[in-house]
């Protein structure tokens, strides 16, 4: 399915929307929904919007299932874990069902973290195998480095490769904070009905071209979704400013 782009004046705008289409796709679902978060900058914004007026009362919050598309090897209370980001910025604001949320924990080691939260996609989704007609998440939301990884999936690392793992550690991400991560895959980040990268700032410009280019060093020109991609994109990053 080909990449769309949608294109907002700048980072305010740009989370207004991405929470609108958030509002529509999860009001529209019948059953349970589930959102895979990604970490940075970029979406803080659109999470405080998501646990605030008018988001706030529209989200079906007891039936959206939380998850993360990678973290940093720290305590979830450490300024850098992506999970306690989100959870300042929206969970712990919003009526959101303890059991609905699906961190990253990070003991024992970041290989232990991964076959751990394997298993906990694996228990969520059901099978042990995924599907393209029933895929794991409803929305997948990704973020684009300066360098081109998305998730924590870095140019030319071993994890690029990974195809029959959900989720793999990343010893060394080449890029700060350095510190170990714990990733999904591309067949786990995949694996959804709609995703959405959020790209805003000037300096992510010469990444949004090649990504957009299909650059296939960049490990975020490399993502497949077996559902729609939406590039949602802010004026600054496209070079329009
Ligand atoms: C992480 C992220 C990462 C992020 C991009 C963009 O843990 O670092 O999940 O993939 O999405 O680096 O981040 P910004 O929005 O801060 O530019």
């Amino acid at each position: 399915m080909s990449a769309r782009i949608d294109i907002s004046p700048d980072p305010a705008a740009l989370a207004a929307r991405v929470a609108q289409w958030i509002a529509d796709l999860a009001g529209h679902s019948g059953a349970r929904f589930s959102v895979c978060l990604s970490g940075g900058s970029t979406p803080k914004r659109l999470y405080q919007l998501l646990a605030g007026a008018p988001w706030r009362d529209l989200l079906p919050w007891q039936r959206i299932h939380w998850f993360w598309g990678d973290e940093r090897f720290v305590p979830w209370d450490h300024p850098d874990s992506n999970y306690g980001m989100a959870h300042e910025a929206m969970l712990a604001r919003a009526p959101v069902p303890a059991a609905n949320i699906h961190g990253i924990e990070c003991k024992g080691s970041p290989a232990d973290a991964a076959r751990a939260y394997e298993n906990a996609l694996r228990a969520y989704y059901g099978a042990d195998t995924l599907d393209p007609a029933r895929p794991l998440f409803d929305v997948m939301l990704l973020g684009l480095g300066p360098d081109g990884h998305t998730a924590s999936l870095f140019p030319g690392k071993p994890a690029l490769e990974e195809r029959r793992r959900w989720v793999t550690e990343v010893p060394e991400p080449g890029l700060s904070p350095h510190v170990p991560r714990v990733t999904l895959t591309y067949p786990a980040l995949e694996s959804c009905r709609s995703a959405a990268f959020l790209v805003a700032g000037a300096d992510k410009q010469a990444a949004l071209r090649g990504a957009l280019g299909g650059n296939a060093e960049l490990p975020s020109a490399r993502v497949r979704p077996v559902g729609e991609l939406i590039w949602f994109v802010d004026r600054a990053a496209r070079g329009e400013e």
